[in-house]
């Protein structure tokens, strides 16, 4: 196993106050480059550029008290085809709600990986160990609890489904937890371990953030055994979703023809972008249907000449890298493609 490592050290970027640095954050983009918010393309996340477009939301949604029984949970199992749900505020809730529901005990988590698993476990007092892809099964027999990202953020790392469940097998019989964040699985259900959740220790995270392009609605769920949902249910408190989000969620994960529409979508656009991105000396060494990654030195000089033309893309330094998320329109195409070709030239002179 890679040794422990300390997230906030581990880190070159951290952000405001003892924060990690995300994707998205538009607004200190547009002030440290002097570009107006309006003009910018946002490239630096893997969310979907085409969100699933919310209709008027009944004034009962703001107005009332959300209820259990209001559809939204019948229609995440049925998206999901899974038995137990746990409706959350997004993803990120049930990422820093987990960890304190064990005594402290050893984690491995997938590096490099969206960064929040390894700084929440930390936080609750766990003993954190980096966890290269080649080394998850090794890891699987020594840690106690193991946290995969399937697709992986932003390697594009996949996993067989009877690879992930020997991996269950073997954390469950000593009461571990195998937790697998699926917030980029939507586009291929069939890779999905949601079907599985029953199962003690198995806990599967998924977020209407990335597919449905709906981040702003803070909407995520948790699948897993029904005792480990009433624990989760009962750390987050009374009404952790809120009215609007609850109903624009449960429309959303009821909207099939959407759905399978986006799934032909994004891998097309996905492989476009590789292709461009391929084009231009920039090989993507990953990525999924709603990024690229790519691996270079230049990560630095080209992130910095694509932001002083108002495009933001995502630079990892560990390892040096750039993800590129999708562009929406054919204009923005057209911007990117644009923007690229004459950045390569400047980043790196023939
Ligand atoms: C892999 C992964 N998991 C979870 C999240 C959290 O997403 P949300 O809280 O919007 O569901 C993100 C956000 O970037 C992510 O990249």
């Amino acid at each position: 196993l890679a040794e422990s490592v300390d997230v906030m050290h581990g880190h070159e970027h951290v952000g405001a106050g003892d924060r990690l640095p995300h994707g998205g954050r538009l607004r200190e983009a547009a002030r440290r480059y002097g570009i107006p918010l309006d003009a910018w393309l946002d490239l630096s996340t893997g969310i979907n550029p085409r969100p699933w477009l919310v209709p008027a939301i009944p004034v009962s949604a703001w107005a009332r008290l959300p209820e259990d029984e209001d559809g939204l949970i019948d229609a995440a199992r049925a998206y999901y085809e899974a038995p137990h749900v746990l409706p959350v505020t997004g993803s990120q809730a049930a990422i820093q709600a987990l960890p304190p529901l064990r005594t402290p005990c050893r984690v491995g988590i997938i590096t490099p990986g969206y960064a929040e698993h390894a700084r929440a476990w930390q936080r609750a007092g766990h003993e954190v160990a980096a966890v290269p892809v080649a080394s998850l099964g090794e890891a699987a027999r020594q840690v106690d609890v193991l946290v995969v990202i399937h697709p992986n953020n932003p390697t594009g790392d996949r996993f067989a489904v009877e690879t992930l469940l020997d991996w269950h097998a073997g954390l469950a019989a000593r009461k571990g937890w195998l937790v697998v964040d699926e917030a980029f699985m939507d586009p291929t259900p069939a890779d999905s371990l949601a079907a599985y959740c029953a199962r003690p220790g198995l806990i599967v995270l998924r977020s209407l953030g990335k597919f449905f392009g709906l981040a702003g609605a803070r909407v995520g769920f948790v699948l897993a055994e029904s005792a480990l949902l009433e624990r989760l249910a009962e750390a987050l408190g009374l009404w952790p979703l809120p009215g609007p989000s609850r109903a624009v969620a449960a429309e959303a994960l009821a909207d099939a023809r959407w759905q399978s529409a986006t799934r032909t979508a994004l891998p097309e656009a996905s492989a476009r972008l590789a292709q461009f991105l391929s084009a231009h000396g920039l090989a993507p060494a990953g990525g999924c249907a709603l990024f690229q990654w790519v691996v270079t030195p230049e990560a630095p000089a080209i992130h910095e000449a694509l932001a002083r033309q108002g495009i933001l893309t995502r630079l990892f330094h560990d390892p040096v890298s750039l993800r590129f998320g999708l562009p929406g329109t054919e204009q923005d195409w057209a911007r990117v493609q644009a923007t690229i070709t004459g950045s390569c030239k400047e980043a790196s002179p023939a």
